[in-house]
């Protein structure tokens, strides 16, 4: 299990797909848009919000592999996606969806990025994506990552990566010193050495223009006001633990700061479009 709920992630859900930088959606479907039929891997895909987000940009026929090393987050996946659908049907492994006139072919892969990566992006693809997934990555990985898609000639396109930026409202006079606790908990080892955290958009941009492509990006933030309180109230809590973890403030001044209490933030995140050369 990768300790990212189902629960989680389907909390999070609506506030991603409305902080997606929409400009960047819309080169997206410029570049792919004309293909008949896209091959698409999603990395990471948990329960599969980042496929229904990015469908409607694609065109009719679209054939995703949905990769994640958490097999209960592949079983949400199919589950809900037969939900989200307009009509489902099986074929074996495979989901057949339609939605909106679009037909989509979903297969499921159960692999560990870290080590099955070629595994996990197949031989061939038009496009490999993923959603709130670079940020656990490190440096090292991004730049293996961007050689191996570039190898495919794919366009990658990844939403929601962490940028650093957090304001919370109310403020309260420990953000700074919490901020800063958090980014080093945030650069702690995900399982893919040391992770990127809020360098991971730089890594991701660098990486793919050392490998010949045009990377444009946009920011995705999420904006939560007291309509998230659901969200921001499990936010807080997590944010704490992080840095309870890392030592760097002691028990008195986490309590402190967790006292205050919170209707609103703003969480940065970078959206990243890397096109191959044509
Ligand atoms: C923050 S969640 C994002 C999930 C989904 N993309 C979304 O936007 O809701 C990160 C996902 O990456 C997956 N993951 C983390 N490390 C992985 C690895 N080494 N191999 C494969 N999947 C991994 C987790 O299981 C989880 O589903």
């Amino acid at each position: 299990m990768s300790g990212f709920s189902p629960d989680w992630l389907a909390l999070r859900e609506p506030a991603d797909h409305r902080a997606r930088d929409g400009f960047l959606t819309m080169a997206l479907a410029d570049r792919l848009q004309s293909k008949p039929i896209v091959r698409v891997v999603d990395l990471g895909c948990g329960t599969g919000s980042n496929i229904r987000a990015t469908y409607a940009a694609l065109g009719r026929e679209q054939h995703w592999a949905l990769v994640d090393y958490d097999a209960r987050l592949l079983t949400a996946a199919r589950v809900t996606l037969q939900t989200w659908a307009d009509a489902a049907t099986s074929e074996g492994d495979t989901l057949v969806l339609q939605k909106s006139s679009k037909t989509l072919i979903v297969t499921f892969r159960q692999a560990n990025l870290v080590t099955d990566l070629d595994a996990a992006l197949g031989h061939t693809c038009d496009l490999v994506t993923a959603s709130a997934l670079f940020d656990l990555c490190s440096q090292e990985f991004i730049a293996g990552f961007a050689r191996a898609v570039a190898d495919r000639r794919a366009v990658f396109y990844t939403v929601l990566t962490y940028n650093g930026i957090q304001e919370w409202t109310p403020r309260h006079d420990l953000d700074g010193s919490m901020a800063d606790a958090f980014h080093a908990h945030q650069t702690t080892d995900k399982g893919f050495g040391l992770s990127a955290g809020p360098k991971a958009p730089w890594a991701l941009a660098e990486a793919f223009r050392s490998c010949g492509y045009t990377v444009k990006e946009g920011d995705s933030p999420w904006l939560l006001s007291r309509s998230d309180q659901a969200l921001v109230d499990e936010l807080v809590p997590g944010f704490a633990g992080a840095v309870r973890e890392t030592g760097k403030l002691n028990s008195a001044q986490i309590e402190g700061w967790l006292a205050q209490s919170r209707h609103g933030c703003e969480v940065g995140h970078t959206d990243t479009l890397a096109l191959p050369p044509a």
